[in-house]
């Protein structure tokens, strides 16, 4: 990749400790890191090691202990929205339809009804829920309520692409088909994206660089580029190079100590 300018998302000394009535536990300490703009960035460590603290830092949903986090150059300090957000459960408004989940974005900022509109179905239908734009969320599988969730962030076309575990909950063929659509999406609009997964393969697959955290304090333990081309095919994870680089992540956690032989 060509060497470029200013980093668009910086970490810089990012700390945040959390005072639970009288202990202090520290999330994340010192931890520094940059992406470019139109980066696809994974992180994966374990659980409770400070991702989803580090996420609500970039959106502006809470504030560093020390340290800054800059998007553009500009610290965050306040909820920055301009991010899309996407959760692990799609948090869709069970009394609005589909499209309305999607134009909640516009209607907050208050863009012209139509032009969201047509920009709302068109997402839909990019996802594959042509058609469903008229049904309620429990009327829709979890596929599918997370495709409306990733619509919704995408609605106002944010720079950034927060997300937080947003495949975790969904059965194996699912998460496949929409990591295909989330890389096509990426790949038309290119977003920067930060997206945190306990799935090595996942972060492997969709990602242009993988961080690898410590148990808590999170720290860098390891950094991959994934040389692999885009669009990948899921074939992809069936070749040397995926494998090859999936096992070296996984022994990174071997010798983190988070995983021991004979699990996965
Ligand atoms: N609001 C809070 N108050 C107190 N402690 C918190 C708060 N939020 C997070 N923590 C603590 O900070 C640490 C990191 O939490 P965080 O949710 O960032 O972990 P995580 O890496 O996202 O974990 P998981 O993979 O399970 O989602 C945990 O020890 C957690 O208990
Ligand atoms: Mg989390």
């Amino acid at each position: 990749m060509a060497a470029t300018t200013t980093p668009f998302v910086e970490f810089d000394r990012f700390t945040k400790s959390f005072d639970t009535g009288g202990s202090v536990v520290t999330a994340v300490n010192e931890m520094s890191f940059q992406l470019e703009r139109g980066e696809f960035l994974a992180i994966v460590g374990p659980s409770g090691c400070g991702k989803s603290t580090l996420l609500m830092a970039l959106a502006g949903l809470t504030q560093p202990t020390s340290g800054q986090v800059r998007v553009d150059g500009t610290p965050i300090l306040a909820p920055y929205t301009d991010a899309g957000i996407v959760f692990q459960n799609a948090e869709l408004l069970p009394w609005r339809t589909a499209l309305q989940n999607v134009l909640l974005q516009a209607e907050v900022r208050k863009a012209p009804k139509a032009e969201s509109e047509a920009r709302a179905r068109e997402l839909l239908a990019s996802v594959g829920l042509k058609g469903f734009e008229g049904r309620y969320p429990d009327e829709l599988s979890g596929g599918m309520q997370q495709r409306v969730s990733l619509c919704r962030a995408l609605l106002h076309d944010p720079d950034i692409l927060v997300m937080d575990e947003p495949f975790g909950a969904l059965d194996a063929l699912t998460r496949d088909q929409i990591q295909i659509d989330l890389q096509r999406l990426w790949m038309e609009r290119r977003k920067t994206v930060v997206f945190v997964t306990h799935s090595i393969d996942e972060a492997v697959f969709l990602a242009d660089r993988v961080l690898v955290f410590s148990p808590r304090p999170a720290r860098i333990a390891a950094e991959f580029r994934v040389p692999l081309a885009r669009p990948r095919h899921l074939s992809a994870r069936a070749g040397r190079e995926f494998g090859d680089l999936v096992g070296e992540i996984r022994g990174v956690f071997e010798t983190l100590g988070v995983l021991s032989e004979g699990e996965r």
